[in-house]
């Protein structure tokens, strides 16, 4: 099939939740995509920060065909090797003691929800369960990840929300302090507001919010869904803070692109959850656990962590080296493989995503007036080079220039 055929086959026979580009990615490698009429492109999303490791990373398809060979599913009714693996990995590199283990962003954050008010039931009382979160947040598409989302157009159409949230303005802890009251079981940030603009909050935010958890004596989740996982040249982004989240949901890049989300806290905390109390048929089967697993040392060996660090001050110093006269061109921001490059309004985003996909370089309109660039953990200084000239000739090229 060519990138027609399969346009037409998704138009005529998928719900229309998505309006996609026009173009199918058919084969990877690396940073490398090709679409289904062999054109090749660069790749600056990752699958919205998901393919860490790069496109089919050779140990990553090994132990995925290995452990497929041998045994994908049984179920968590019995004990699964590689998930403890995964369990004791994960709570090496992170502040957590246990894990949870799920298929998607959502699930994992449906799952600190839950963690956090049986917590609260347990410890506080059945009153409170109210959990704190931040406008311009985003934390999934299930009935209460968009309730916990702090943005309208996602509730919109979907009413009644299930209860228990409460929004205040992301990077205000004046604002927080006011509004925890006795009902607040916790409250719940990305380190970085990802889809919500690639926000980052001041040095000081994160820290005074840890205070401030901890002096009245409620939890502080952390979805690190899109930062985790080394995108801010750290494994989590509240390593950036230097202080500990009580819960951190995972996904994402978290299996190079196989599904798996998790749910991780620490001891006290998780053992609040008992038998029956939560479950996923697919959680951390064989399979997923594999792919994680695989991951993971994939990021550890190559140092993919320090390659973000450094590629994304690259990335930030040669964007503002060749557009900062390109009119149109306002600031980059974000931290490590997580950027926004933002134009000024005469300069619509989508026009330069689009003129960029002609050139070969896959980037994300965020808005109207912003683009995000998460590329692989992989990525080279060359690869940079080469996204950052693309880029400034589409950005000239939709401003006239
Ligand atoms: C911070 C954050 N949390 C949660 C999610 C939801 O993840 P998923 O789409 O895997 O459910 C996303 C997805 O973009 C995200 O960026």
């Amino acid at each position: 099939m060519n990138n027609q055929q399969v346009i037409e086959l998704s138009q005529r026979y998928l719900m229309p939740t998505y309006s996609p580009l026009p173009v199918a990615f058919v084969q990877g490698e690396g940073c490398q995509l090709w679409d289904a009429d062999g054109k090749e492109y660069l790749d600056f999303v990752g699958g919205i920060s998901v393919v860490a490791t790069g496109h089919c990373h050779p140990q990553v398809v090994a132990a995925i065909c290995e452990q497929a060979g041998k045994l994908m599913h049984t179920s968590n009714l019995y004990h699964i090797p590689l998930q403890g693996q995964l369990a004791k990995r994960l709570t090496e590199i992170s502040c957590a003691d246990r894990c949870f283990f799920c298929n998607s962003g959502a699930e994992a954050n449906e799952a600190a929800i839950k963690l956090a008010r049986k917590w609260a039931g347990i410890n506080r009382g059945g009153e409170c369960f109210e959990i704190i979160t931040a406008e311009q947040s985003f934390h999934g598409r299930t009935l209460a990840t968009v309730a916990a989302t702090g943005q309208e157009k996602f509730q919109m159409n979907f009413r009644p929300m299930p209860t228990g949230f409460r929004y205040v303005p992301f990077n205000d802890v004046g604002a927080l302090e006011e509004a925890i009251s006795e009902q607040t079981c916790a409250v719940m940030l990305e380190s970085i507001q990802a889809e919500g603009g690639i926000n980052v909050p001041d040095d000081d935010y994160l820290p005074r919010v840890r205070e401030l958890c901890s002096e009245q004596g409620i939890l502080l989740i952390l979805d690190e869904v899109q930062t985790g996982m080394g995108r801010t040249g750290r494994w989590f982004g509240y390593e950036h803070a230097d202080i500990t989240p009580d819960i951190i949901t995972l996904a994402k890049a978290l299996g190079s692109g196989f599904p798996i989300g998790a749910c991780l806290a620490k001891e006290d905390i998780a053992n609040a959850f008992q038998p029956g109390d939560h479950a996923s048929t697919f959680g951390g089967n064989h399979l997923s656990c594999a792919a994680a697993l695989a991951t993971i040392k994939v990021i550890a060996d190559e140092g993919l962590v320090a390659n973000a660090a450094r590629m994304g001050n690259l990335l930030e110093e040669l964007i503002t080296d060749e557009l900062s006269e390109v009119p149109g061109f306002d600031h980059i921001r974000g931290r490590g493989l997580l950027l926004a490059v933002q134009f000024t309004p005469e300069v619509s985003a989508k026009a330069v995503q689009n003129q960029c996909l002609a050139t070969g370089l896959v980037v994300n309109a965020m808005g109207d007036d912003r683009v995000r660039l998460a590329p692989p953990l992989v990525v080279s200084e060359a690869d940079c080079r080469r996204a950052v000239a693309i880029l400034a000739g589409a950005v000239r090229k939709v401003a006239g220039n």
